[in-house]
């Protein structure tokens, strides 16, 4: 961990000798997302919540997958303690999107996105809504085992019903899953139409949070066209993949976009026990 920082913190003093002036760092106004929209759940946001179509997610897909948190256990002590850190946040800043990207592909986004929403569903105070928008490669539904052949894309897109296109799991999770790639994603995910979904998701179950599995960062630009629409962004490196210099560059991006909560490490094969399932986090 400490290397880890260490060398986030060298890549940066090397980028900054390059550039002294730095990038312009301008993190949104918290306040004034949250002074725009509505708080207190109201009776439509439970009918709309019931009208949902509820699937249960099958354990032994979820195993393979690496989802181990649709129940409180052992290996799902870290998200859970994500969990009640991203709270805590959430709470006291007034953000209510919240994106997972990374540096590069296959860092664990879908897999920490999956686990830490069925975290969070564990509680009976605390609505998710969950969206993949990974529009190019999406693998949300797969990993969650949904075979109906859903497209939140259409909603995004202002085509269809958001209820048409989110499965609720329990009372307090709904997932909005991809049943193939989307083309011109970058377009889509900055149109107005987008804003207005997600606005009318917002509106209809009142979330406490919405979660976004994002592409990679330094692959194509759908992920800094996405996180315009998002509060703050979660980043996952990938141990012994994503090099400090990677992490950096993206920290730096998206600081000059959104609000950044922290970095995951995941993939950590040396972690000390107490430290769970091979995840980090700063
Ligand atoms: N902590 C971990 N330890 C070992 N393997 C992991 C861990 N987290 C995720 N994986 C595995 O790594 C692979 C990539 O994970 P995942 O699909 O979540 O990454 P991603 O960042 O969403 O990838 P992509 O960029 O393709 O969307 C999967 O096979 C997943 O099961
Ligand atoms: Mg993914």
């Amino acid at each position: 961990m400490e290397r880890i920082q260490s060398a986030i913190s060298k890549a940066r003093e090397a980028r900054r000798a390059l550039d002294p002036q730095g990038p312009a760092t301008v993190a949104a106004d918290p306040a004034a997302t949250s002074e725009a929209r509505p708080a207190a759940p109201q009776e439509r946001a439970v009918e709309a919540w019931s009208g949902l179509m509820e699937f249960r997610p099958n354990e032994h897909v979820l195993e393979r997958g690496r989802v181990v948190s649709l129940t409180s256990n052992a290996a799902s002590v870290p998200f859970d303690s994500m969990r009640t850190r991203l709270l805590y946040l959430i709470r006291d800043k007034g953000w209510r999107r919240i994106a997972v990207t990374s540096p590069g592909p296959g860092c664990g986004k879908t897999t920490i996105s999956l686990n830490l929403a069925l975290s969070l569903s564990r509680l009976a105070d605390v609505r998710t809504v969950l969206i993949d928008a990974d529009l190019r490669r999406p693998a949300l539904g797969k990993t969650l085992g949904v075979s109906a052949r859903h497209q939140f894309s259409d909603v995004l897109a202002g085509k269809a019903d958001p209820a048409r296109h989110l499965v609720r799991i329990g009372d307090s999770l709904a997932v909005g899953t991809n049943c193939a790639a989307v083309p011109n994603s970058a377009e889509l995910l900055q149109s107005p139409n987008a804003q207005h979904a997600l606005d009318l998701v917002e509106e209809t179950y009142q979330p406490s949070l919405m979660l976004f599995d994002l592409p990679p960062m330094l692959v194509n630009d759908d992920a800094l066209a996405a996180v315009t629409l998002m509060d703050a962004v979660i980043v996952v490196a990938a141990a012994g993949a994503s090099t400090a210099a990677e992490i950096d560059r993206c920290e730096q991006e998206l600081a000059s976009r959104t609000n950044v909560v922290g970095v995951v490490l995941n993939k950590c094969r040396y972690l000390d026990k107490s430290e769970g399932y091979g995840y980090d986090y700063h």
